[in-house]
């Protein structure tokens, strides 16, 4: 089968792999109709993980069920699912509370929890941006979807990721109806974020970010556009809200955190979430901090120690939520609201590329190229079409 394999840092290239099969009888094979590219793909491929080479990418799947192992009861081929980018047991000791983000048993290392698809230290499981892919536990691991599903694929394919990593990040910061949040990324999961704290009833959502294209997505849904190249962030909330700052916030950029010049700060939005954020509020994190990272500006953040203003975070009280997205706590209700047409998270999709073109998707979205804001690759087309 055709698959995007990673050749080394900026390189990708469509190749022949061995086809995914079913392995296990709990297992569902899925022939991918729609998988995104990530920003977590990103660090990935500038080589600031441990993805080896060879690996296929993949994480942001959707598509036709078109076998199922012996085992499976409740997934029937021909149905079209979308799969979180967790792959979880269902019975591990996390799993059943919920944390399938932290899963016990699909992680082989005994150090470490969760797994993925296509992910550097997250398990061996192969990526979907392929024409196929293996689902371990495919009854607990699908998500069903109904009739609409291939109208509404740039919808669904957004519950994979980045429509339940947003919303998970106004949950683990607490945004109620009314409130003033602020929200550090317009990035795909930052727009997501923000889409999901105005569909909580937010009185005020700021969205702080460099590109002209991603600010305007953050102002076309309803938020307040935040460019840092032209304003403090942290004064422009400080005057939104009457110098308390705001109620809540979410970090939706991550280690890879630059100045608007492009120097790298790995502390930049934490320390700026701390002063935005006002006295005992939440801050969600769920941009990706690493343990290591070899690639990091100083010998701090090499060993994966941000210099975080603890003191100040401390002193006012504050609560912060970090790590990957449990997709399954969130992803059925987010697909019926899609179902129901009360959500659109589509709004971010820029390009939808055959699959063949997957390198000069991913060349353009690690560029920040203007308006390449999310690409969705498309296996087994040929089309290009932009949105
Ligand atoms: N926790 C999870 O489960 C989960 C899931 C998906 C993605 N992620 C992570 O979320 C992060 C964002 O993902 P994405 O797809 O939106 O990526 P992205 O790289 O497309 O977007 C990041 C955005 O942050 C902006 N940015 C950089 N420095 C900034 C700063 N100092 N202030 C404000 N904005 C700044 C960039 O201009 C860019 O628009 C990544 O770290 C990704 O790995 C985490
Ligand atoms: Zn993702
Ligand atoms: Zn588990």
């Amino acid at each position: 089968m055709k698959a995007v394999v990673y050749g080394g840092p900026r390189q990708v290239s469509v190749e022949d792999v061995p086809d995914a099969r079913i392995e296990r009888p709990t297992d569902v094979l899925v022939r991918i109709t729609t998988t995104n590219i990530c920003g977590s793909d990103l660090h990935m491929y500038e080589g600031r993980t441990s993805f080896e080479k060879g690996s296929v990418f993949g994480h942001e799947n959707m598509g036709e069920v078109i076998e199922v192992g012996g085992a499976v009861d409740k997934v029937k081929v021909g149905e079209m699912v979308v799969l979180p980018f967790n792959v979880a047991c269902g019975y591990c000791k996390n799993c059943d509370r919920g944390f399938t983000n932290y899963c016990l048993t699909m992680q082989p290392d005994p150090a470490l929890a969760g797994a993925a698809y296509g992910f550097a230290d997250m398990g061996p499981y192969q990526g979907g941006q392929a024409e196929y892919l293996r689902v371990p536990y495919g009854d607990f691991n699908c998500l069903r979807l109904g009739e609409d599903a291939a109208e509404k694929q740039t919808d669904y394919v957004m519950l994979a990721d980045i429509f339940p990593t947003g919303y998970h990040a106004t949950e683990m910061a607490g945004v109620k109806p009314g409130d003033q949040t602020v929200i550090f990324g317009a990035g795909p999961v930052g727009l997501m974020a923000a889409y999901s704290a105005i569909l909580k009833g937010a009185g005020k959502v700021m969205v702080v970010d460099r590109h002209p294209d991603r600010l305007a997505l953050a102002e076309k849904i309803g938020a307040i556009p935040v460019d840092d190249s032209a304003v403090d962030p942290v004064e422009f909330v400080l005057a939104e809200t009457k110098g308390l700052g705001a109620d809540n916030g979410c970090e939706c950029v991550g280690y890879q955190a630059h100045d608007p010049q492009g120097n790298e700060h790995p502390n930049e939005t934490l320390n700026k979430l701390v002063k935005a954020v006002r006295f005992t509020g939440r801050i969600g994190v769920v941009g990706v901090f690493a343990p290591k990272d070899p690639g990091g500006p100083d010998e701090f953040a090499k060993q994966g120690e941000v210099v975080f203003d603890y003191g100040l975070h401390w002193f006012k009280g504050q609560t912060m939520g970090t790590g990957q997205c449990p997709v399954k706590r969130y992803n059925r209700q987010l697909r019926d609201l899609v179902a129901a047409g009360k959500a659109n998270p589509s709004f971010v999709v820029s390009h939808e590329l055959p699959l063949e073109q997957a390198p000069d998707g991913y060349q353009h979205f690690d560029n920040r190229d203007n308006g390449w804001t999310k690409v969705v690759l498309h296996p087994g087309q040929s089309g290009t079409r932009t949105a």
